[in-house]
């Protein structure tokens, strides 16, 4: 069975599959990290952040694979460079390019075959797996995902406004939303989501009724 999970950056995507994922003894499948993981090859090997085409042939080379909760280029953990500044600046030409994304889709879909899936990006549902058995569109207002934000910047030493962080979301969101191809929506047939004022076991729960009204009429 295949879930998706998409929505924009700071609705507790992450936090949300991850738990998802381990509730129901699934794998969870971190989509923003592939195209992290290509983002920081495409700066070591100095391959131009606007030749599509070299891009996706680089994106086809990766083996990229997901260990322990950790990312890996082969044998290499880069789960901490793909967060750097400089690597999540990188990924958005990275992420707009339409033959990386066509290869993206197919080594998700890949990945996914035959197993038990949470799958988490933007695309996920509209895209890539369009007949997933259940689609989940998770979001919450800007201020609020602005807000969980900043708290965090600030408890990681950050010296920085609310905001300033409500304006470089709105611009991530605006970029998401514009992409030519693979541009964030919700699929037709998601449910959606709304986590204000829901605590991060509120909203899990909430999703393993969803799982399980779908296993339900099949079982049965
Ligand atoms: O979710 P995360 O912040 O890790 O995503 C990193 C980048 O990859 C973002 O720019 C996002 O727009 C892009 N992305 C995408 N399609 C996905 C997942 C992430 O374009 N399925």
């Amino acid at each position: 069975m295949i879930i998706t999970l998409d929505g924009p950056a700071g609705a507790g995507k992450s936090s949300t599959a991850r738990a998802l994922a381990a509730r129901l003894g699934w794998w969870y499948m971190d989509t923003g990290a592939m195209y992290r993981v290509l983002a920081l090859s495409a700066l070591e090997d100095a391959v131009p952040l606007d030749d599509a085409a070299r891009l996706a042939r680089l994106a086809e080379s990766l083996a990229i694979a997901f260990r322990d909760g950790r990312v890996f280029v082969g044998d290499r953990d880069v789960s901490a460079e793909i967060r750097t500044e400089r690597v999540t600046a990188a990924t958005r030409p990275v992420a707009d390019a339409p033959p990386v994304r066509e290869v993206m889709k197919r080594l998700q879909q890949r990945l996914a075959e035959g197993i038990d899936v949470v799958t988490e990006g933007r695309d996920q549902g509209s895209v890539v797996f369009p007949r997933a058995e259940l689609k989940v569109f998770l979001t919450a207002s800007p201020e609020e995902r602005a807000r969980r934000r900043h708290r965090e910047e600030v408890s990681r030493g950050a010296a920085t406004s609310l905001n300033t962080v409500l304006a470089a979301q709105n611009q991530r969101d605006e970029g998401d939303r514009v992409r030519p191809v693979g541009a964030m929506h919700a699929a037709d047939d998601a449910v959606l989501v709304e986590t204000d004022g829901l605590t991060s076991d509120e909203v899990v729960e909430r999703l393993v009724q969803l799982v399980e009204e779908r296993r339900r009429p099949r079982e049965t």
